[in-house]
């Protein structure tokens, strides 16, 4: 068996070497299948997504059954200053990789996102997989297009959406409200855009339970539980034992005090049906994930064991 994971310097893209490395993740064995796999780690500048005849070489000559799409343009800002590189790397890098997949008969696991949806509420319902995206950012839009290639390109695929994604590697939020808290001593955080955040640890886990299986489709794939940013940063502010206050503020006060800000979804909660209706949905709840992350970071780029 061997396994492509592209944009593998990523927060998710590090992560799933370390479950493939150790055949284990926090949550589990990985698969049998995937102990003993060829992992064929690839980033940028080896490897541009985005350059069709770069891909279909690569793919054609390393021959992998299995793809796993971790590269992204994931800047939710630059994506609207950078419009072109962010429809390079979220659009036409996943039409390329399905075309190249097919071509070997490998499968496609792609990586994308909530912010395919626009963000109106539903009710207080979380999307499933069968409710209707509608992007509002170009992030969201490049990504939503991204994956309409790898459905129409790929037989083989797994479009998998997760949303704020932290890990052990790489910057992130979780990072970011520890750092600006120890430095600032107060935070302010949105409390009326509602999500899922997601440790990285359990996404990777997932994708490789599921890319063993013939259970194609579009998943859902993120911490259950929904809760606001302004939540999100409380919790790690606590967790983190980081001497800060975290006041809600509103979007629109966030927008007038931040006008080049890109909008986001207000309510982008997923609901992770697909996983639960075929291999089993083993994402843990949103605070006890995060709690797990503080129990194993080192306070910088990695784990401590
Ligand atoms: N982070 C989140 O909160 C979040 C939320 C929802 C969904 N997702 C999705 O989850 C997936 C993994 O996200 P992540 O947070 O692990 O991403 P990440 O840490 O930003 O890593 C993405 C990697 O892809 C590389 N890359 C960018 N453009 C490329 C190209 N054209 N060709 C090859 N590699 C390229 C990046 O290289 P450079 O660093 O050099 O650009 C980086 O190493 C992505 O599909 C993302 O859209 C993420």
């Amino acid at each position: 068996m061997k396994i492509l994971i592209t944009g593998c310097k990523g927060q998710l893209g590090t992560e799933l070497q370390k479950q493939l490395r150790l055949g284990k993740s926090e949550l589990g064995p990985i698969p049998e299948k995937l102990r003993s796999a060829t992992v064929i780690p690839v980033d940028l500048p080896e490897l541009d997504i985005s350059d069709y005849r770069a891909v279909v070489e690569f793919v054609r000559r390393h021959h992998p059954d299995v793809i796993i799409n971790c590269a992204a343009y994931t800047n939710v800002d630059g994506c609207e200053t950078h419009h072109d590189d962010a429809f390079k790397a979220n659009a036409i890098g996943p039409r390329n990789l399905a075309q190249a997949a097919e071509k070997v008969g490998a499968r496609l696991v792609h990586v994308s996102t909530d912010y395919v949806f626009s963000g109106r509420e539903n009710g207080g319902v979380p999307h499933d997989e069968a409710a209707l995206p509608g992007p509002i950012s170009a992030y969201g839009s490049t990504k939503l297009l991204g994956e309409q290639y790898v459905a129409q390109f790929c037989h083989r695929h797994f479009i998998v959406r997760t949303a704020w994604l932290y890990s052990y590697y790489g910057k992130n939020i979780v990072k970011t409200v520890v750092n600006a808290g120890r430095k600032y001593g107060r935070l302010e955080f949105v409390s009326d855009q509602l999500g899922n955040p997601t440790n990285a640890v359990d996404l990777a886990h997932e994708l490789l339970q599921l890319c063993v299986t013939h259970e194609y489709g579009l998943y859902h794939c993120t911490g259950e539980g929904v809760c606001s940013w302004y939540d999100f940063a409380c919790e790690i502010v606590r967790l983190a034992g980081v001497d800060a206050v975290v006041t809600p503020c509103t979007t629109a006060q966030y927008k007038a005090k931040h006008p080049e800000s890109t909008d986001r979804p207000a309510w982008s909660a997923l609901d992770n049906r697909m996983l639960r209706c075929t291999i089993g949905n083993d994402m843990r709840d949103w605070k006890q994930a995060l709690a797990a992350f503080f129990e194993h970071w080192d306070g910088d780029n990695g784990m401590k064991d």
